[in-house]
């Protein structure tokens, strides 16, 4: 058991692994009677099953007994500030498309921040992101590392964009897709493909242990990248913005440094 008073990166990330597998354990028992969709949001596909909300109640309820003092910013019921400066930053089923499908690509995600719930501006201090359909289970501690099922993850090779397996996602809306379908229409030509697999924090998780070469997305939440994001940065790859600066709801590039380059030309170029 963790000891939930200390604010360590290590102490820290054994919280949000505790806490993204108690929530993965209610995901697979509900996984063969979720009830379909629940409501919609942003659009008629912007889906959300119950339970989509049973298990943010579930870790945010867990968040509460832990560490009474930490905010929680959470998908489906938004913020709820603390005092402590940390906040807690949860996606309860990230690829909730695939787990109404069946399809086994999604899993909970678990961050907690300082400096606030806002990518341009937050400390990413540790996370947990747990596939629950696999099981695998990635982890990170700001300064300490990161690991997959706790093998330790290092730096990838950067290979040339044009031999890169590049993974992206679409939002949910018309106008991002147009948008979004413009863009990988220009790029598909220059890199060796590309995968949708629906759930960035597994996209973000699969190029940290080097099985996707590189990721971007545009119109990503905090609560999708904030995990995962971290878990790139501790193995020693690079997550940023279009630009060099932080990556945001504009747009998210990760991967080896000099490929991160390479892509974000690549896409500017394309019209991100
Ligand atoms: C979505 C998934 C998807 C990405 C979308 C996200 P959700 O999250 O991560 O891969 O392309 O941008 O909204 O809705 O399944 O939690
Ligand atoms: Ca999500
Ligand atoms: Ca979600």
């Amino acid at each position: 058991m963790t000891d939930p008073t200390s604010t360590g990166p290590a102490a820290l990330m054994a919280l949000s692994e505790e806490l993204a597998r108690a929530a993965g354990d209610h995901v697979r028992a509900r996984t063969g009677d979720h009830g379909g969709v629940a409501r919609t949001k942003s659009s008629a596909v912007d889906v959300v099953t119950a339970v989509d909300e049973e298990v943010e109640a579930l870790l945010r309820e867990r968040i509460a007994a832990a560490r009474p003092d930490d905010g929680v910013l959470g998908e489906e019921e938004g913020v709820v500030a603390g005092t402590s400066g940390l906040t807690w930053v949860v996606d309860p089923v990230d690829g909730t498309v695939n787990f109404l499908y069946g399809i086994p690509a999604y899993a909970v995600s678990v961050a907690v921040v300082s400096g606030g719930a806002d990518p341009l501006t937050w400390t990413l201090e540790a996370g947990c992101v747990h596939a629950v359909a696999g099981g695998t289970t990635w982890t990170a501690g700001r300064g300490i590392g990161a690991w997959r099922d706790g093998e330790r993850l290092g730096p990838r090779p950067a290979p040339p964009l044009a031999e890169a397996l590049v993974g992206t996602g679409f939002g949910y809306t018309v106008e991002e897709r147009t948008r979004e379908a413009a863009v990988v229409a220009r790029l598909l030509p220059d890199v060796r493909d590309i995968r949708r697999i629906g759930s960035a924090a597994i996209d973000l998780c699969l190029v940290a242990d080097g099985r996707l070469d590189a990721y971007y997305e545009s119109g990503l939440n905090p609560w999708d990248m904030a995990a995962g994001a971290l878990v790139v940065a501790e193995a020693g790859g690079v997550v940023q913005g279009l630009d060099g600066g932080p990556a945001s709801g504009a747009m998210t590039v990760a991967g080896p440094g000099a490929l991160v380059d390479e892509l974000a030309a690549a896409l500017r170029r394309a019209g991100a």
